[in-house]
């Protein structure tokens, strides 16, 4: 049923993502105003405050994470914002949370970012109190689960009381700007998708560098790792991108049943073709960083760094390796995905001394968003001594092409879209599913294999394994 909301319920309302990201997003579109002025937002977390101290709460966070925003279009959005506190685990303290809400007979959107073991009490909780009716739509954000059977668990009790055309799945990367131009960069040209096959791409880069190491998120992060943290979600939604046949319309189920047949056709990984590390001490742009366990306080073999090389069985990809990448402590903040053209058939400048090298398209989704394309170009000459060929690159930078409109971050989009219903750029329960399936299959090779993180210094690309596994087959990581 297609409604808007004209409540926003929060969960986790005082946590760290939502004064970096939820807060200040909405902030955002309220100064825009982008959310209609009836909207009311009403924070919950297990912390005492009430209306005007989490007011004051969240006036703190905005002035941090928005600093040069107008002091009155923050005054206006903490006038839209109400807390109720709430311990999952009571049930009586959701008889209080419905009555802080107050109707929704309009509609009510739920942003629930909570401990796992706190999904199946809130989801009972809010059906108690009657949060659950027709007209409330659930976001949820991760860790849903760490493998599929426990991510099962959780859809399970999210189903009993929502069905899934009411249940927003956040991969924030989707929400990312960059990332929803992989699909007009695909399918709003001519020039690209008669290309896009195994007849002439050779192989496919997608990487996820990070510089920061553990944060203060230790209790989360040791107990999943690089794969179950960036792999299973964002890394395998970019390949479900760049890999998907063509939807035929620009709407959810459309393009959500073209990502679930690519991540239904990604083979079964042998032990050699994936690579884990683990940071140790090094440098970060010149300074000194400890290595893992040393942040952590205790020896662990988790892994802050994966490189896989994978594989897709269908027709369009047989033969094409998508080599991922993402790590922890690495030497700058890049993700991009780099598609390696074949070489040419025959080249007519061989007799004349000339070598070409193959195209190669990069698409940079952050921090600079760009796309480069490198073509042959002849080197400008008399050519007395051969004919000379150079690649030279075709290079556009989204900030210049669109200076005008202004650039949003990923959950201001995702918000809007929650609260307007639109569930396009949100997973849907079987790709996620499709997504635990490939991880849970490699966490069995390694511990089959006992397999352990090899230790690379912080400020390096990890393991030298890592890159051994693109050179076997001829490739080398766009660095
Ligand atoms: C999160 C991971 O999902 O994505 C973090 O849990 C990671 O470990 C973050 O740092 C990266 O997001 P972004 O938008 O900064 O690339």
């Amino acid at each position: 049923m297609s409604f808007t909301a004209d409540r926003l319920l929060l969960f986790g309302a005082t946590g760290d993502l939502a004064q970096r990201m939820l807060l200040p997003s909405l902030c955002a579109l309220h100064d825009d105003q982008l959310i209609a002025p009836e909207l009311t937002i009403i924070g919950t977390a297990r912390s005492e405050y009430d209306d005007d101290s989490y007011r004051e709460f969240a006036r703190a966070a905005l002035e941090k994470y928005l600093p040069d925003f107008r002091k009155g279009a923050i005054d206006g959005f903490l006038g839209r914002l109400k807390y109720q506190t709430l311990d999952a685990t009571q049930a009586e303290h959701f008889v209080n949370l419905a009555d802080e809400i107050g109707t929704i007979d309009k509609g009510m959107a739920i942003f629930l970012s909570t401990a796992p073991t706190l999904f199946e009490p809130t989801i009972a909780g809010l059906e108690q109190a009657g949060l659950t009716g027709d007209k409330v739509r659930i976001g949820l954000e991760k860790p849903l689960g760490s493998s599929l059977a426990t991510s099962q668990e959780i859809m399970d009790a999210v189903a009993r009381a929502f069905p899934e055309e009411r249940i927003f799945r956040i991969d924030h990367y989707l929400g990312k700007e960059t990332v929803q131009n992989l699909l007009a960069l695909r399918f709003a040209n001519i020039m690209f998708e008669p290309l896009w096959n195994a007849a002439h791409i050779d192989h496919v880069q997608i990487t996820i560098a990070e510089t920061v190491g553990l944060e203060a998120r230790a209790g989360y992060y040791d107990g999943a790792g690089a794969l179950r943290d960036m792999v299973q979600n964002h890394m395998l939604q970019l390949l479900a991108l760049v890999a998907m046949e063509p939807p035929a319309n620009f709407d959810a189920t459309a393009i959500r049943d073209e990502k679930v047949k690519v991540l239904r056709a990604l083979r079964h990984v042998d032990l050699g073709e994936t690579v884990t590390g683990q940071y140790a001490k090094g440098n970060i742009d010149g300074a000194a960083v400890p290595g893992y366990d040393e942040e952590l306080g205790s020896d662990s073999d988790t892994e802050t760094f994966v490189a896989i090389k994978a594989h897709l069985d269908n027709w369009r990809w047989q033969g094409v390796p998508f080599y991922l990448r993402t790590g922890k402590r690495l030497p700058e903040r890049k993700t991009e995905i780099v598609v390696q053209f074949r070489s040419i058939p025959h080249s007519i400048f061989a007799s004349r001394g000339a070598k070409t090298v193959p195209n190669q398209l990069v698409i940079g989704i952050q921090p600079e968003e760009n796309i480069q394309l490198t073509l042959m170009a002849k080197v400008p000459g008399l050519d007395r001594g051969g004919i000379r060929l150079h690649p030279v690159p075709l290079d556009i930078a989204m900030d210049d092409a669109f200076a005008g409109p202004k650039k949003r971050i990923a959950y201001e989009r995702l918000l809007l879209d929650l609260i307007e219903g639109d569930q396009t750029l949100f997973v849907r329960r079987d790709e996620v599913e499709a997504q635990w399936a490939w991880v849970d299959d490699i966490r069995a090779v390694w511990a089959d294999h006992h397999a352990k993180p090899k230790r690379y210094a912080s400020g390096s690309w990890g393991p030298s394994a890592a890159v051994a596994l693109t050179e076997r087959a001829g490739a080398s990581w766009h660095d």
